[in-house]
């Protein structure tokens, strides 16, 4: 009943199994892949005429060996008993591995992530080649889970609890280089050649599987656990709640309770998946986790993304874009009419480099990207013109009439601008459908998101050029409307004001942003104002009120704060104190409590917001909202973004909440109209 995802050769009595998905870029392990190969595994341990020496377990996909479970399967599997059947199957298949009488090795490249490591882990050895390409690792936590095909047990028997704890409770990715220092991969080769030769000789000589150090099997011990429990609880704590993120917990419990000998912990190990993947959280992050996927393939496949990008503008946006473009391999020139402004801009870009690249070579090679252009000479040669220029309606529109006619001819224009309509900037060129928005968030190189706006005369060629650019720089595209504040903006803005409204009847400011915390955003409404200026707050929040026809809320306190020079971490001082751009909360004069109501009045408000942004087509669909306000601005990702949570809550729920509020702190929070018809999310899994 072979599906064909496995193809079965043999060499001088060495079995090769060779993964490869039909129709799929990357090899994932679905239900029928396991199937598959337990048909094999079994055939092979029943098979008495021809011995077997060894098996070799490949991929035959260059993306890689495989990059973890099939996830679109699982969350379809709504009932418990359906995930269990998957996870034992998983159990079964990778044990059968385990078992097997002659020496097993997976040969390892590209993505080797999640469950595609697990199914590694049960070979007695791993080859890996490839090694920068290689990306190893076991994701899992990421998703609201934790490996749950054995790996949260044998990567401890491998590598050691110090080191295997922390791959899963980050969920981070190794090369290769790295995974061979911590005895992840046994040997790494240069090709895929050398990587099988290496697997043979494995096969024939049969060293020692690879084990933790002695240290730590000392620690995975019944009486030592409680002692390293401790510190690794304590990492995960100052992150986050259990409350709200249950898998690290339910890792390190599960570490805790039953160590990792003996099939005791393996069989723990699925009660704990089984557990953890009806959880909400575990829900919301699969489903963003789709829509990442979702952004990272939007636009025309076959639109080349510009290789050359001409920045205007070498402030702080300017210069952080400029930085990041050429890290991810694009040449880039930046410009600014003032010399100074640019000498600061490449030093800025010099600095982040020297932070962010440490291998000394790849960072020569960015710098060597990057070139300072006063003259403006790499606007004809480039594909892209990133203008990132003052704030100023004028001052973009002379800039942009300037340097059309130098434009080579298949190339687009990019605003970062943040509030001005693109329209009114658009009319300054000659051909207005070579302007695309390209609204980038502070600080570019820590926020995924970038809202490709468009108006209705931006061609649809631009906007696939604007967004394969993204997409090759490593960002996540959004495509918005042209409208004030477009999405992300225009959705914090109700959200940030009630928070300041707030203060001024007389709660702490970080009492608010407790509220915020609680629910699980990273960052209070009040250090956020600090954190994007308060300067840039007010004048965002004015252009998007004015513009929504909404009553300015009084702003005397935040202009005081303007006047003198107190415009949120980026000069020290704002609503709070900064240090080291770090912010100094005071101590709180009252218990950190707030009045029942101040989360909604934050949350709600952003909520209906959203509604609205969804009523007035700002972007596509309800998933796309989610996905900006988590991605844009780091929305509590567990909660799946603000349409999310309040379909969770329900609709109704939210309407009849915020009538209430309406007649407590005025029309505000009237309900967006757009509330009675709102779809629920349109992925699997979700609702
Ligand atoms: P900035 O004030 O730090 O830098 C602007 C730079 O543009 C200055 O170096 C200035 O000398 C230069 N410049 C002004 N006119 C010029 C011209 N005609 N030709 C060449 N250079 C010129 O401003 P920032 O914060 O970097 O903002 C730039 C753009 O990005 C604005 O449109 C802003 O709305 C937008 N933006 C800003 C964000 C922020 O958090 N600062 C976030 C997202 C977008």
């Amino acid at each position: 009943m072979s599906q064909g995802f496995w193809t079965l050769g043999r060499e001088n009595g060495i079995v090769e199994l060779v993964l490869e998905v039909p129709g799929a870029s990357a090899n994932t392990l679905s239900r029928a892949v396991l199937l598959e190969l337990e048909q094999h595994l079994s055939a092979l341990t029943q098979a008495r005429s021809e011995p077997v020496k060894g098996l070799v377990i490949r991929s035959n996909k260059p993306s890689g060996f495989a990059a973890g479970a099939d996830i679109r399967e699982f969350i379809s599997l709504r009932e418990p008993g359906a995930v269990r059947a998957q996870v034992e199957l998983g159990h079964r298949v990778f044990n059968l591995i385990e078992a097997l009488p002659f020496p097993t090795v997976a040969v390892i490249h590209g993505f080797c992530l999640g469950g595609g490591l697990e199914l590694a882990l049960a070979c007695r050895y791993r080859v890996g080649f490839g090694d920068r390409k290689l990306a190893i690792g076991l994701p899992e936590v990421l998703l609201g889970i934790h490996p749950g095909y054995g790996g949260s047990v044998r990567s401890v028997r491998c590598i050691g609890v110090r080191q295997a704890m922390p791959l899963m409770l980050t969920g981070r990715k190794l090369k290769g280089k790295k995974a061979k220092d911590i005895g992840l991969i046994d040997r790494l080769c240069d090709d895929a050649d050398a990587a099988l030769t290496s697997a043979h000789e494995l096969i024939r000589r049969q060293p020692a599987a690879h084990k933790a150090p002695i240290l730590d099997r000392l620690f995975s011990t019944r009486p030592f656990r409680p002692f390293i429990k401790k510190p690794l609880l304590a990492s995960v704590q100052r992150k986050v709640r259990a409350e709200h993120y249950p898998a690290p917990y339910a890792l390190i419990d599960l570490w805790a309770n039953f160590g990792v000998q003996g099939t005791e912990a393996l069989r723990a190990e699925v009660d704990s998946i089984v557990r953890l993947a009806g959880t909400p959280t575990a829900a919301n992050l699969v489903r963003l986790f789709l829509l990442q996927e979702r952004l990272k393939s939007l636009g025309a496949a076959d639109t080349q993304p510009a290789q050359r990008v001409h920045v205007i503008g070498a402030g702080v946006m300017g210069a952080d874009i400029a930085a990041w473009c050429a890290q991810r391999g694009l040449q880039v020139t930046l410009q600014d009419r003032d010399s100074a402004c640019l000498a600061r801009g490449m030093q800025r870009a010099k600095e982040y480099f020297e932070k962010k690249i440490r291998d000394p070579a790849e960072r020569e090679q960015a710098l060597g990207r990057l070139r300072s252009d006063p003259s403006g000479s790499g606007i004809a040669e480039a594909e892209c013109i990133i203008e990132a220029i003052v704030e100023n309606l004028d001052a973009k529109r002379a800039l942009l009439s300037s340097i059309e006619p130098k434009l080579a001819a298949t190339a687009f224009i990019a605003s970062n601008t943040s509030s001005i309509p693109l329209e009114e900037i658009a009319t300054a060129l000659r051909d207005p459908s070579r302007l695309v928005g390209l609204h980038f968030f502070n600080p570019v190189s820590l926020m995924p998101l970038v809202e490709i706006i468009h108006t209705s005369e931006t061609s649809a060629q631009v906007l696939n050029q604007a967004i394969a650019v993204t997409q090759a720089i490593s960002k996540l595209p959004l495509p918005c409307r042209s409208a004030p504040g477009f999405l992300v903006n225009r959705v914090l803005v109700p959200y940030m004001f009630e928070a300041m409204r707030a203060a001024r009847e007389g709660l702490e400011f970080a009492v608010i942003d407790q509220a915020a915390l609680d629910y699980g955003m990273p960052v209070g409404p009040i250090e956020l104002a600090d954190m994007v200026g308060l300067d840039v707050c007010r004048h965002v929040g004015s252009i998007v009120m004015q513009a929504l026809g909404r009553p300015l809320p009084d702003m005397s306190e935040l202009d005081a704060l303007i006047a003198q020079g107190k415009l949120g971490r980026k000069t020290g001082a704002g609503l709070y104190r900064w240090e080291n751009g770090k912010v100094v909360k005071p101590p709180a004069k009252t218990a950190r409590e707030y009045p029942a109501d101040l989360p909604d009045r934050l949350l709600l408000a952003m909520a209906n917001e959203a509604v609205a942004c969804w009523r007035e087509g700002i972007v596509e669909d309800v998933d796309l909202i989610d996905a900006g306000l988590v991605f844009g601005s780091g929305y509590a990702p567990f909660r799946g973004g603000p349409l999310q949570a309040a379909a969770e809550r329900g609709y109704d729920e939210c309407i009849t909440r915020l009538d209430t509020l309406a007649n407590r702190y005025g029309s505000v929070f009237k309900p967006d109209l757009g509330w009675t018809s709102l779809p629920t999310s349109a992925i699997a899994g979700a609702e």
